[in-house]
């Protein structure tokens, strides 16, 4: 197996850009932080739990487990649902949208129910155990009772009933987001999946762009989501909830970002080879930083650079467009202003000169399956168009 060089690390990776190897960044950060015992505690009871559950019926069914017995295991075994580690960057429970935040709420609502269900269940199982417990003196089969019309149509009405209850929540929240988005005039963007990236279109502000969507906090942004070969689904979890990218047929989706930063997402749909490097990141910039951000796309500055001609007559022309420059190819990635953007091959490494260098000699190694070729290029003209690219902002 091709082992990815140790310089190309994607963005969440804890050794990004500190110059220090991923393996052993990842031992400082599970030995120093708060994170490290903890969060691989949950894994290692797992494991346990797992080996005693497997091991032959036989002996389990021998040993009588007393309540006393099986309640530390009992104990372990919710442990491995806890974990204090810092929120993972794909959270559902830290929503920075409304569309984010609707969902959760359904969520949260639905918890607390089934919180209370499971409260009187237990009471109740409690209450049977131990009235009806086994006694001293007890003797032979109790007696056996057949039928109880009252009880079979009570199980049967009340679970149908809870279903209603949380049926009410969950469509009117889905019919919601489904909806025209809330801001009569929402930021419109056309998203169209690719094997393996993003392509960014925002038809207004004539701006084409991939793998790292820039929107403004706070106004609404409106996607219009299709694929340009297979199914692909758009998920950044932050944001909201996942929408499939159908080729030949256009899906919507909307969203108003509450807070400013830098959110990352993934392709939600089984869709080839690189479906796992499938990745993207979303800028929420405050008004200011997005118009900045509009005004570069719109006039970017082409450097007129030996790496110029070198892009034009290698062949990468063919597939990529740079604005304000003569290559206007459209399979490939958008290129204009490559040298802001934050990543590589849609946001699986960090965007630097050596992992761009990296990229051109071979794709394949970085992002296995790339449909960008190797072109065979030599050092000189690597060269010449990591300083090209990495110019272009
Ligand atoms: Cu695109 Cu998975």
């Amino acid at each position: 197996m091709r082992r990815r060089p140790e310089n190309q690390r994607h963005p969440l990776d804890p050794g990004r850009g500190r110059g220090v190897p991923f393996d052993s960044r990842l031992r400082r950060l599970t030995s120093t932080r708060r994170i490290g015992t903890l969060a691989l505690f949950p894994r290692a009871i797992h494991v346990v739990v797992w080996i005693r559950l497997l091991r032959p019926l036989e002996t389990v069914s021998r040993e009588r487990p007393t309540l006393v017995k099986s309640l530390p295991g009992t104990l372990l075994l919710l442990a491995t649902g806890c974990s204090v580690a810092e929120p993972s960057a794909y959270s559902t429970l830290q929503p920075v949208s409304d569309y984010g935040r609707l969902v959760l709420d359904v969520y949260g609502d639905l918890f607390w129910w089934t919180a209370g269900i499971f409260v009187v269940v237990e009471l109740l199982l409690l209450y049977a155990l131990v009235r009806y417990r086994g006694r001293d003196g007890d003797s032979g089969v109790p007696d056996q009772v057949h039928g109880f019309t009252a009880l079979e149509i009570g199980w049967t009405l009340i679970p149908a009933a809870i279903l209603f209850f949380i049926a009410i929540p969950t469509v009117r929240t889905i019919f919601q987001l489904h909806g025209p988005p809330p801001d009569p005039d929402p930021l419109e963007i056309t998203v169209v999946g690719h094997q393996w990236w993003w392509e960014f279109q925002y038809p207004e502000l004539g701006i084409v762009t991939a793998n790292e969507l820039h929107v403004p906090v706070g106004r609404t942004t409106h996607l219009t989501l299709t694929s340009a070969d297979v199914i692909h689904s758009f998920w950044v979890p932050r944001l909201g909830g996942k929408r499939d990218l159908n080729p030949g047929s256009e899906n919507r989706m909307w969203f108003t970002p509450t807070e400013t930063g830098v959110f990352y997402g993934q392709c939600a749909e089984l869709c080839g080879t690189s479906h796992a490097n499938m990745r993207m990141q979303v800028f929420v910039d405050d008004t200011a930083a997005f118009e900045e951000w509009v005004a570069s796309m719109r006039q970017p500055a082409v450097p007129d650079s030996a790496g110029t001609m070198t892009f034009l007559i290698s062949g990468c022309a063919a597939c990529h467009a740079i604005d304000g420059s003569p290559a206007q190819g459209k399979v490939g990635p958008n290129l204009t202003n490559m040298g802001r953007r934050t990543t590589l091959a849609s946001a699986l490494i960090e965007n630097t000169p050596e992992n761009m260098a990296g990229w051109l000699r071979n794709p394949d190694s970085v992002k296995p399956g790339a449909m960008m070729p190797d072109l065979n290029l030599d050092d000189q003209r690597i060269d010449d168009l990591v300083r090209f690219l990495e110019g272009l902002r």
